[in-house]
Parts: C-alpha cells; structure tokens; sequence
C-alpha cells in the first residue's frame, strides 16, 4: 500500500495489520528497559530537537521502538528497510498509523522495489542517516548527492557496514561522520555473540526442524557472531566445526574445545553449514561438490554474499521449494542440498532477529550515538569513530540498573593506586 494521502508519504503492505504491530510492539518495549530509560530522558530533554533522521534498519517490532524514542527526542524520522525479507509487515504499519512515522518497507519486496525505498528514506532530507550496511550512505554518496549538504553525521549498526564504510574513508569519499556502533562493546557482546548465536539456531531450527543433537554443524567465520554461534551449537549438543582464515581466531576455537579445518574437509563431513563471515563465496562450487546428501546450508553473516548461489545453480539439475525458507537443490548425481532462506540472513528471514533485550543494547548505543553527533558533528572529521567510550559504559550501567544489579567501586585509595606508576609493588 503505497500512498501520501494521510499526511505522510509511505509504502507498506497493508494499513490493516497494524493492530497485530502494535500489540507486538508493545511486547517488545517491555523488554527493552534501556532505551525506556532513555526514552525517558529524551522526552524531558528533546536533545534532537528539529533534526531529521533517515534509518535503513531491519523493520522489526525492537527497531520501531528506537524510532519512537528518537521521535519522542524531538527528532522527525524516516525508515526504510536494509533487507528486503526482514520486514515486518504490521510494525511497518503500526509505524505509519499511529506514530507518524513514513515507513518505506514491504517484506518480500524485489530490488527494484528495495532501493526505491531508499531513495524515498532520502527524500526525507536527513540531517543523520541510520545504517545496516551502509546501504543508505552509498546511495547519498552516489546516487543522492543532492541530500549530502543536509547531513551532519550517521550511525552504522553493523561490522560489513563498518568495513565498507572504512574503506571509504581510507579513499577520501565519505563525507560526513560516522559513528561504528557496531564497535561497541555492548554492542558486540550482547548482539553479535548472543543475539546472533540465539537467534540463528532458532532460524535453521524453525526452518528445517532438524535435530542439532548428534549432528556435525559447521561454523564458517570464529569472529563476535561465531564464536556466539558455535557455543549455542554446542549447548544444542551438536558436534561443532569452526573454519577460519585467521590464524588467532582459529587458535582460540581449538583452545575452546572446538574441531577447526578447512572448509575443504569440513564440507564433507557437515551436517548443517552456516556461515558468519562478512566475506563472499565462503562455501563454493569445489565444497558444494563434496558435501553429504541432505547437506543444510544457511548463512547468518552479510546479505547473501557468502554463499555462491550462482554457482550452486550451475550445479543443480532441479530445484524446488521443500518448505517455507528452504530450497532443494538436487545434484547430478542425486546428492541433495537445502539452502535456507536465499542464503539470507537466516536469523531474519525464518525467525525474528533477536529478542527484543539484545537489540535493547545496540539501540541503546544508536540513541545514545546519534544524540552525541547532535552534540559534537561540527567537531567530528569525515571518518569512522567508535562509540564513546564514556557512552559505552553508560549503557552497560544503565542494562545493569535495570536488572538490579549493583557492582563495586574503586575506593579513593584503589583510584590513587591504578593511577600512579611509583606504586607498582
Ligand atoms: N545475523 C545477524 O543478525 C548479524 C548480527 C551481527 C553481525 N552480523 C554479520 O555477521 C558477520 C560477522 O560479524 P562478526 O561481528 O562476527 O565479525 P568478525 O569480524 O568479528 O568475524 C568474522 C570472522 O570471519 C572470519 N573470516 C573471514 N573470511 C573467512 C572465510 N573465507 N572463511 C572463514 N572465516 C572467515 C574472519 O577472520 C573473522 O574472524 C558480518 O557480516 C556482520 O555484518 C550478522
């Protein structure tokens, strides 16, 4: 349902979906007890005042809840979607209807589609854009130059949004701020590790409802998400494999019990496969060729890059859709390989993200993030920062308030002792 006529422009599927967002919306908010602090304190303060914010995020029940908080700190929002299959369609809607919000996302929608939202995320002449994947600020730095004088500063949710983004940088052609909220260690921690790790087992399970126990499930990438990933494998009784390209990260699969290979061997021995890279073509042609019968492929990483879908295409004499989210692939020589959900985000496209207390943290840090750059844009350089420290702990002491717990403080003597080099003994 594409329309202007009520006040605002937006595109999403049906108007008559919002009741159901805005009950599951309601439900998110209660487990998001940080940003309701800092809702909260937004609503007193207004430190966004006037500023327009365009965000290119998942649009999910825990996303619709930061938009409210920034709108609730003054801030007039836009928000389209940064993966055409995790849209939800009621909360699109119950953003339009109730909150005023212009929604630019339809779950499903094809890339034409996909990238008109974005252009449309931008017509909202952004002074701080919102990014899962850099997808938004590559457009305003291409294609949408025209809306590059209005914007102070932005925020990056995400470790491949992170890297392109620094590669920009390091090229000269990024041209305003950039706070890597991704970078945060209550980001991170909370997120990629056990958001991630959560909520792609619970993605492979709802889309296959294969057994984990007893099976060999292998790990492609040991980084935050993997190593989320492979413990929750492990704790679902699943025999882990871990591949890696860095030596370190490798090293410390092994140090923590878990069977490191190459993809090589690992591909002929696995029973499900997932990938958490950020790479392309991580699983390929020559792996496709040696995997068992009934092989289950997913990827929970970047996009659908890091499997190569072209090449299992070539591969395949038939395809045909088994289940919701999972494609068979049948093999020349009758082999059978389940791809899940395109090779998209499987966490995504066959679960819900994560719960609605992970993205508390990471929504936490993007509120906190953006009312920084209100604050400090002028000051900042065309680069990529990392999220203040100061505001890092902020939202770790608020996540601990909320949970009532209390921790230490250094005493005056501790403070004098941690500070000064002559007391070393
Ligand atoms: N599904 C989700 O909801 C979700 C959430 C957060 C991040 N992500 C995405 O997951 C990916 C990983 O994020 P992260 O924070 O764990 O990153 P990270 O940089 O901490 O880890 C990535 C790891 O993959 C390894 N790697 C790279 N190429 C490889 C290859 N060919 N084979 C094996 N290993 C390889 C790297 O050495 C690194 O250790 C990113 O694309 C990120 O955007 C997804």
């Amino acid at each position: 349902m594409s329309s202007t006529t009520t006040q605002i422009p937006y595109d999403v599927k049906s108007m008559d979906l919002a009741d159901l967002g805005k009950k599951r919306l309601e439900w998110a908010n209660q487990w998001m007890k940080v940003l309701q602090l800092i809702r909260k304190e937004f609503i007193k303060n207004q430190p966004l005042k006037g500023m327009r914010i365009s965000a290119c995020l998942h649009v999910t029940s825990e996303t619709a809840n930061l938009m409210i908080a920034l709108r609730d700190g003054g801030a007039s929002v836009a928000l389209c979607a940064s993966n055409p299959l995790s849209t939800q369609d009621d909360i699109a809607a119950v953003l339009v209807r109730d909150y005023g919000i212009p929604v630019f996302a339809i779950k499903g929608e094809d890339n034409d589609t996909y990238y008109q939202h974005l252009n449309a995320a931008l017509d909202h002449r952004p002074n701080f854009t919102m990014d899962d994947g850099a997808d938004l600020v590559t457009m305003a730095l291409t294609k949408r130059t025209d809306v590059l004088d209005g914007i102070l500063g932005g925020t990056e949710e995400t470790t491949t949004g992170v890297i392109r983004l620094r590669a920009m940088a390091k090229d000269g052609v990024l041209r305003y701020p950039i706070i890597a909220v991704n970078d945060a260690d209550t980001k991170h921690l909370f997120d990629n590790r056990y958001g991630t790790g959560q909520s792609t087992i619970d993605g492979i399970i709802r889309a296959t409802n294969v057994l984990l126990a007893g099976s060999k499930f292998v790990v492609a990438g040991y980084g935050w998400c993997g190593r989320g990933l492979a413990s929750r494998a492990r704790g679902q009784g699943a025999e882990v494999i871990v591949t890696e390209i860095d030596p370190t990260r490798a090293l410390e699969a092994v140090m923590e019990g878990f069977r490191v290979m190459s993809m090589e061997e690992a591909a002929q021995l696995g029973d499900v496969f997932c990938t958490v890279t950020g790479n392309k073509n991580v699983i390929r042609k020559e792996h496709f060729e040696v995997m068992k019968d009934g092989a289950v492929v997913s990827n929970s990483g970047h996009f659908n890059v890091e499997i190569d879908i072209p090449a299992l295409e070539k591969l395949a004499v038939t395809k045909r859709t088994t289940r919701p989210y999972v494609e068979e692939y049948a093999m020349r020589d009758g082999r059978k390989i389940n791809l899940l959900g395109e090779g998209r985000l499987i966490n995504l496209a066959s679960a819900e993200g994560h719960p609605a207390s992970v993205m508390d943290m990471s929504f936490a840090d993007q509120a906190l993030s953006v009312e920084y750059l209100a604050k400090h844009a002028s000051e900042l350089e065309k680069k990529v920062y990392t999220v203040p420290e100061d505001l890092d702990k902020r939202v770790a002491k608020l996540k601990l308030e909320s949970m009532g717990i209390k921790i230490d403080r250094l005493t005056p003597e501790q403070e004098e002792y941690l500070a000064s080099w002559s007391e070393g003994t």
